[in-house]
């Protein structure tokens, strides 16, 4: 049974070690990925926005820029264009060359079978040749057209093309072209810049996300450590709780369970012995009583008689102890969920008292109910719990009562409450003692108790009875020697 027992806690031990082992673990790493993660692509979309940006802006505008030299020339070179001209002239060149001064653009003006009429490129002395491009032929086909393309070496270049008109005819087109390794060079230092700019990025929130989950992840080092200690019911570590968060909130949650799981521990183990010593004094009586009938030596039928008779005295006891304890772990296993039902409460205290009516006579005291002439509609109580409680104090009242005397059980209506007291002209029950007298197993008066068959758990049937429903208990002096107790339940009164 211990091995098993000490097995299955440290199962259970090691479970919980690694279920907050691999959540830790994991949790620091799944916090830091997620961060980078979400930086890496917001960064990677930023740039790629702006190089987009920057790429169409630096290239339209050139684009613009050469459609508006282009247009230019060709309306220049419309005007001067005579009918007999084949090959270059001199005209042709000035007008281009004016134009495109200053600038490293390349000037091509061709005819309609793309006969080269003027290149300001004269190293490639084209003039008279054939020279033909996409964009001449779309040009010559009524569309000013641009477009970004690679050279024969590689280079970028933007070409455009535009239509000369005269008299409504198309007789050649102006195409111009220009290397843009330079717009190319300039976004090729912006993207790097950007990179090392998000590098950067990423390595400070990397190391910020790790301090990050370091601070938020290094409490659960101790939750986990508690919880160990819990699990292997150690309940003497506490969090150690800083500041107002919700990490806090747990800390100070698991400290709170703590603090009632060593309360719990600590009722069990005194409820465990108290019990074990209660049960061990009727037992240690009977074997005494064994022992006497062995060792006697020609014992008579009427001392033997004696000794069985004393024997299922102690027997009863033992029974009387067992029944209580019972009642009191079926209280405890049902919590706060009685079986409610509607109930009369006059009927009630009526039944308790035609119990006990035979007890208390025995002694010669008397037992009087008032009901104050209300009239009482049905209260919602478990009623055979309520009813151990009221006849548990009814019975102490009797058994604590000098003879001869009375005991008054008043039930009156109060403020969304019935009250239910009863009032007995006894010793009372001294100041420090009101509250123990509900715990399991007090007896103020040890021996005068077991003899008039106390178990000491009456009382803490009757409070957890009552506090079940909602309601309390309570116990006060009474004028006149003699003690007051007083059961209080909610009632909401609909006759
Ligand atoms: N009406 C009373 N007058 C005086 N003492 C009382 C009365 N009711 C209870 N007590 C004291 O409270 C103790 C606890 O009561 P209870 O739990 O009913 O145990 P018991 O089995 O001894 O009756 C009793 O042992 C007794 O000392
Ligand atoms: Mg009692």
């Amino acid at each position: 049974m211990v091995t098993i027992t000490a097995r299955t806690k440290k199962k259970s031990s090691a479970k919980i070690k690694n279920a907050f082992g691999s959540v830790f673990s994991s949790m620091r790493f799944t916090m830091l990925i997620t961060y980078l993660a979400v930086i890496l692509i917001t960064l990677v979309l930023m740039c790629a926005y702006v190089i987009g940006l920057l790429s169409e802006n630096l290239y339209s505008g050139e684009a613009v820029d050469m459609l508006a030299k282009a247009n230019t020339i060709s309306a220049m070179l419309s005007e001067n264009w005579e009918p007999d001209i084949t090959v270059s002239d001199a005209r042709f060149s000035d007008t281009v060359d004016n134009c495109l001064g200053g600038t490293n653009i390349r000037g091509v003006v061709v005819n309609t079978s793309y006969t080269v009429m003027c290149d300001t490129n004269k190293e490639a002395q084209l003039i008279g040749k054939v020279f033909m491009r996409d964009v001449m032929r779309s040009a010559l086909g009524g569309e000013q057209v641009e477009n970004i393309s690679d050279d024969e070496t590689g280079m970028k270049l933007i070409t455009v093309a535009v239509p000369i008109n005269r008299d409504g005819n198309i007789i050649g087109c102006v195409y111009l072209a220009e290397s843009i390794e330079n717009i190319s060079g300039t976004i090729k230092s912006t993207r790097n810049s950007l990179i090392v700019f998000c590098v950067l990025i990423l390595v400070l929130i990397g190391m910020l996300s790790i301090g990050m989950s370091y601070i938020i992840t290094s409490p659960v080092e101790d939750f986990i450590d508690v919880a160990q200690r819990i699990s292997r019911g150690d309940f003497s570590k506490r969090i150690d709780v800083r500041g107002h968060n919700e990490i806090s909130q747990m800390g100070e949650a698991l400290n709170f369970m703590c603090d009632e799981l060593s309360s719990l521990e600590e009722k069990r183990r005194k409820f465990v012995s108290d019990a074990s010593h209660e049960l061990k004094t009727p037992m240690a009586g009977i074997k005494l009583i064994c022992d006497s009938l062995v060792s006697a030596e020609n014992p008579d039928m009427d001392m033997v008689k004696e000794f069985l008779g004393d024997m299922s005295d102690e027997v009863d006891r033992l029974t009387r102890i067992v029944e209580r304890l019972l009642a009191l772990t079926k209280l405890d296993s049902e919590g706060t969920a009685p079986d409610i039902e509607d109930a009369d409460i006059k009927l009630l205290v009526d039944e308790v008292v035609r119990k006990l009516n035979p007890i208390a006579a025995a002694r010669s005291v008397v037992l009087g109910a008032d009901y104050h002439d209300i009239e009482f509609g049905p209260i919602r109580i478990d009623y055979d719990k309520i009813y151990e409680a009221v006849y548990n104090i009814v019975d102490n009242a009797i058994k604590y009562s000098p003879e001869g005397s009375n005991i008054n059980i008043d039930l009156i209506e109060g403020n969304g409450v019935i009250n239910i007291s009863v009032r007995d002209y006894g010793p009372g029950i001294p100041e420090e003692a009101r509250e123990k007298i509900f715990e399991r197993f007090y007896r103020l008066d040890d021996s005068r108790a077991r003899d008039t068959g106390g178990t000491g758990l009456g009382l803490a049937i009757a409070r957890e009875a009552v506090l079940a429903h909602g309601g309390e208990i309570t116990v006060s002096d009474a004028d006149g020697g003699g003690s007051i107790f007083t059961i209080t339940l909610p009632y909401s009164n609909k006759k």
